[in-house]
């Protein structure tokens, strides 16, 4: 199936690793142009897009920028407008997921978490429909939450939890509004990916995991990549509101 992505232009937030490295090099096989926006790791980054543009041909930037940060926001779409002329497709991937019990969980960390989880993705997708209505043009919004977002935390990450719950909730909201002008809005829940958000975690009690997945294995990112790519494609035009589970049946719903 061609996704017919040529002359699409992407912006994959925290796109230089882990899922989001997937997700902007299916995008970019597949003909999307992406902006990969990255906070830290800069020298891998701007090696992971000279990588992408030899590999492809293609014409990809990093773009340095805080999602939590709006004159970084409204810096990273003036940039994006400046040299392609358009933002298509915003995928808002980057995230943090921290461990603490609510016993000793800070009011700070409570906040960064919900912050950069949810609060993020609104500030960057308001700013992309402003865009997109402007230029009367429609769009696809993605949004990563988690199997956690239904399940809730089992193991200390009761604030990402909640913003994922959030961002689920976020994800049909904005759906319904933006429908009428054309822009799709969805959402990927991944299970459990071998990412480095949880690298240590996995070291630690991959065995419990495994017991949680009726597939009994941890996905590649670039499985749940696939759902992204489709989603951002005119192939999804008739689906909105939606959040698509890629967890090997860790959740069922
Ligand atoms: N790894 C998993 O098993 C798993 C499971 C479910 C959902 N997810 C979700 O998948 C997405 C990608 O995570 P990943 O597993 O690839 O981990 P990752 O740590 O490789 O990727 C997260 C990226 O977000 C970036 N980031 C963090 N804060 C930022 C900020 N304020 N501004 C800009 N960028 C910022 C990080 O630098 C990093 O590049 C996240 O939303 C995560 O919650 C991951």
């Amino acid at each position: 199936m061609d996704l017919n992505l040529k002359g699409k232009i992407a912006i994959v937030t925290g796109g230089g690793s882990g899922l989001g490295a997937a997700i902007s090099e299916l995008l970019v096989q597949e003909g999307a142009t992406v902006v990969v926006n990255y906070i830290v790791d800069q020298s891998n980054v701007f090696k992971f897009v000279d990588s992408l543009n030899e590999k492809y041909n293609s014409n990809c930037i990093p773009l340095y920028g805080d999602i939590t940060n709006a004159s970084d926001i409204d810096n990273i779409i003036a940039r994006c407008v400046d040299i392609y002329g358009k933002v298509d497709i915003l995928v808002n991937n980057a995230g943090v997921w921290p461990t603490q019990y609510v016993e000793n969980m800070s009011d700070e960390e409570w906040e960064k978490t919900v912050r950069i989880n949810l609060t993020g993705p609104f500030m960057f997708s308001k700013r992309v429909v402003r865009h997109l209505i402007e230029r009367k043009s429609p769009g696809k919004i993605i949004n990563i939450v988690s199997q956690a977002a239904f399940h809730g935390s089992t193991s200390g990450h009761a604030h990402y939890a909640s913003a994922k719950g959030g961002l689920v909730t976020f994800t049909v909201s904005l759906a319904r509004e933006v429908a009428k002008y054309g822009i799709n809005v969805n959402a990927v829940a991944p299970g459990m990916m071998r990412t480095p958000m949880n690298k240590k975690e996995l070291a630690e009690r991959e065995a419990e995991y495994l017991e949680r997945i009726p597939l009994r294995r941890i996905s590649d990112p670039i499985e749940v990549a696939y759902t992204v790519a489709f989603l951002a494609s005119d192939k999804a035009d008739y689906i909105t509101g939606a959040t698509i589970d890629v967890t090997g049946g860790m959740l069922m719903r």
